[in-house]
């Protein structure tokens, strides 16, 4: 990919910028942030690092949304973040006005983009996005499942002691409490995770991926996680930017699927050079699919705030 920016200069979309660069996964990163200077500072600060890092990616940043022209890529990482105790849906109402201008934005200056929104309740302001373009699903999504996913990859390691690399793992459904960490589609090395985790571990890693994003926040207090998230927006773009056709959940509008329509969740989906190629549907056990239909109707009480 030659250009990709980044809307929103605040931690996810400053470190975001930097794991591009230093995964050398575009020609081009531009920042955008309405704070006068805090894109360019960003940019700046970690176009320093470049010696050292060994990346030639330019990086540029400002706050005239004319720098996003031309890219093949936004990434929405803008708004207004949660406080401890909060939700993500508490942050909806600031933050559809924030991507509404943004989405405008997009539709003016990166016409032929795919959009990636990050900014929270991720799945909602996927969706609102989704319709304010008006392009066809497969170009506007949405990253949590791959964030959540590496979560509940961590705490398979912590609780059984074994390398996070061999762990693979799979959640979908919304980005919240009622998130589905799916143990039958984990494993270790191929070998079934329920090997090495009995109930009780299953039901503690559930727990604890469901709050990773809390955990976080109460204990920094001021900050959500943002290297977690980084680490998870730059999994996404290596697939895009590389055609990789990787199978990874992500926030994708469902028509049809997983019996359900006029909705966006977290489904595996394979994603590659033209965004969401196609949604996988995996088979689902009766608690499971009860879970995942929880889950979408929390999102559905969203949907219908906005
Ligand atoms: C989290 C926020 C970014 O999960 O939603 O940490």
């Amino acid at each position: 990919m030659k250009k990709i920016s980044i809307v929103g200069a605040g931690r996810v979309g400053e470190t975001t910028a930097a794991t591009l660069a230093q995964g050398n996964l575009c020609e081009e990163v531009a920042l955008l942030d309405v704070r006068d200077g805090a894109a360019a500072g960003a940019a700046l600060d970690i176009l320093q690092s470049a010696p050292y890092f060994s990346f030639d990616t330019r990086i540029s940043g400002d706050s005239d949304s004319e720098i996003i022209n031309n890219s093949d890529l936004v990434i929405v990482t803008a708004g207004s973040p949660r406080k401890p105790g909060m939700s993500r849906s508490d942050v909806l109402d600031i933050n559809r006005k924030v991507i509404d201008s943004i989405v405008d934005d997009v539709t003016k200056f990166a016409p032929d983009a795919l959009l990636l929104l990050v900014s929270n309740p991720v799945d909602v302001l996927t969706w609102h996005a989704w319709k304010r373009t008006g392009w066809e699903r497969n170009r506007v999504f949405g990253q949590a499942g791959v964030l959540d996913a590496s979560r509940m990859a961590c705490f398979i390691g912590m609780e059984t002691g074994y390398s996070a690399k061999d762990i693979h793992t799979m959640v979908i459904g919304g980005h919240g409490d009622t998130m589905v960490p799916l143990f039958r589609h984990t494993s270790i090395n191929g070998i079934p995770a329920a090997e090495f985790l009995d109930a009780e571990a299953r039901q503690r890693i559930t727990r604890r991926t469901c709050h990773g994003g809390a955990e976080v926040l109460e204990l920094r207090k001021n900050s959500s996680a943002y290297n977690g998230p980084a680490a998870a927006i730059a999994t996404m773009v290596d697939a895009i930017s590389n055609n990789r056709r990787r199978i990874l959940p992500c926030i994708s509008v469902l028509d049809g699927e997983y019996r359900q329509s006029d909705v966006t969740a977290g489904v595996p989906v394979i994603l590659g050079r033209n965004g969401i190629e196609s949604v996988i549907e995996v088979d689902l056990d009766e608690s499971e699919q009860a879970a995942f239909e929880h889950s979408i109707a929390k999102i559905r009480e969203d949907l219908a705030l906005l």
